[in-house]
């Protein structure tokens, strides 16, 4: 090539201006160029803020179902896939989209776990308003989240659940890329999380998996439309890799459970391993963990039966103590409370579950940027739901911090969370199923 025609991207096959543009304008990018644009920004060759323009083009432009199909596969193939070959077990695995309140996957691995099947949990920490399973997991005395492979494998063999940190190794593309997207305003884009999801998903290497896609102003999707699309692209995605993938869409308006806080959600999902605990962190427990199995092939066990019989319980605490905790250990509470009265006599008639996520993150349960700790005792508790009757100045929620200082900017995002009236209209928690 003449030097009057250098792009100037050396011995790179593609020139990163031309794929930019070529999203930017409307256009489908090639099988060939999404593999490169991955692995080059991957190993450095593709600066930041070009893959910040491609991101917002995607966000902007949309990607069709092979493009998604293509950006998925090249995130895949940046990183390691874990082998369960050696697992003997059926596999099965739960994500969740992210809520407030959403302690599912505690009391949900060692149930199926009890009821035959092996869950292998990767997990992340919580940033912004959702929390994160492994912050919760944390406030238990001991236990530790890094795992190596091969701890990982015994775990999954002996103890048939392991919920843990999910290695570098695993998507190193969708990392760099999440971590773009989080400071460029282009995590919204449908086909952006559906592949990232899915790439870290797959690569965890389990034969089945269910999807709790979570709608409403505590998650991601506000809107049921939007999170049918969602829903559908990573099913989509699932089953042309080989994994039985369900989809459930749930209701996120209001906070999973009476809890919204680390050692709080672990205190509320030992109940439901005791057999009791909140109707809706059961029955939605129940409704993932039949559809786990459903996936591993398990379909004559009922996981009530094992929440009732306590061998949930069990598995729970050997999972615990495999990964160093102490299950009997007592669990972290704040220095300080703050009640919040209800103002008038009245039917809860909304609960916002943002505002409830923002508070818990302001009284110390979240974190603002990854490097921050976590109070393990900070959070909020719900005296009353959406449907349930008040009495004017009976407590409605109850604030948890180890800084009083932190109460003043957590009721500053509670103020108009909640409506008292006499009007209230139930939702279903599960609105939809999409296999
Ligand atoms: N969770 C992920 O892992 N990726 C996204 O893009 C959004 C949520």
């Amino acid at each position: 090539m003449s030097e009057a025609f250098d792009t100037g991207r050396g011995s790179e096959p593609f020139d990163t201006v031309d794929v930019i543009r070529t999203k930017r304008d409307g256009g489908t990018l090639d099988d060939a160029q999404i593999d490169w644009v991955i692995d080059a920004y991957t190993r450095g060759a593709v600066a930041d803020e070009q893959m910040s323009a491609l991101a917002m083009a995607i966000l902007l432009r949309g990607m069709s179902g092979a493009e998604i199909a293509r950006w998925t596969a090249a995130m895949i193939a940046s990183g390691e896939t874990l082998d369960l070959s050696s697992v003997t077990r059926p596999t099965t695995d739960k994500h969740s989209t992210g809520g407030v309140g959403d302690k599912i996957t505690l009391p949900l691995a060692p149930l199926v776990a009890a009821c035959g099947a092996a869950v292998p949990q990767l997990s992340g920490r919580g940033l912004g308003h959702t929390g994160g399973t492994l912050d919760k997991l944390e406030s238990i005395p001991g236990w530790r989240a890094q795992l190596s492979n091969d701890e990982f494998l015994r775990q999954l063999g002996s103890v048939g659940a392991v919920v843990c940190a999910a290695g570098d190794g695993l998507a190193p593309a969708d990392r760099k890329l999440y971590a773009l997207r989080d400071v460029t305003g282009t995590v919204e884009a449908i086909p952006l999380i559906a592949s990232s999801i899915m790439s870290k998903k797959i690569a965890e290497g389990s034969s089945a998996l269910v999807l709790d896609v979570k709608v409403g102003t505590g998650a991601f999707m506000k809107s049921v439309d939007d999170a049918r699309e969602l829903a559908r692209t990573m099913v989509a995605l699932g089953t042309e890799h080989g994994t039985h993938t369900v989809a459930l869409l749930t209701d996120m308006s209001t906070p999973l459970g009476l809890t919204a806080g680390n050692a709080l959600e672990v205190r509320e999902s030992l109940e439901v391993l005791a057999g009791g605990g909140p109707s809706d962190v059961v029955t939605l427990t129940l409704a993932l963990a039949r559809e786990m199995l459903a996936g591993a092939g398990l379909v004559d066990v009922d996981p009530a039966d094992a929440l009732r019989d306590g061998r949930a319980m069990d598995v729970w605490r050997a999972m615990i103590t495999a990964q160093g905790g102490d299950p009997s250990a007592a669990l972290p509470v704040a220095r300080e409370t703050h009640t919040v009265p209800a103002p008038t006599s009245g039917t809860v008639a909304r609960l916002d579950a943002l505002a409830v996520g923002v508070a818990a993150w302001r009284l110390g349960a979240g974190r603002a940027r990854k490097e921050d700790a976590v109070s393990a005792g900070a959070g909020v508790v719900l005296h009353a739901k959406p449907g349930d009757t008040v009495q004017a100045g009976q407590p409605l929620l109850e604030l948890h911090a180890d800084d009083a200082g932190r109460f003043d900017r957590a009721l500053d995002a509670l103020h108009g969370a909640y409506d008292i009236g006499t009007v209230y209209e139930p939702s279903p928690l599960i609105l939809d199923r999409i296999a």
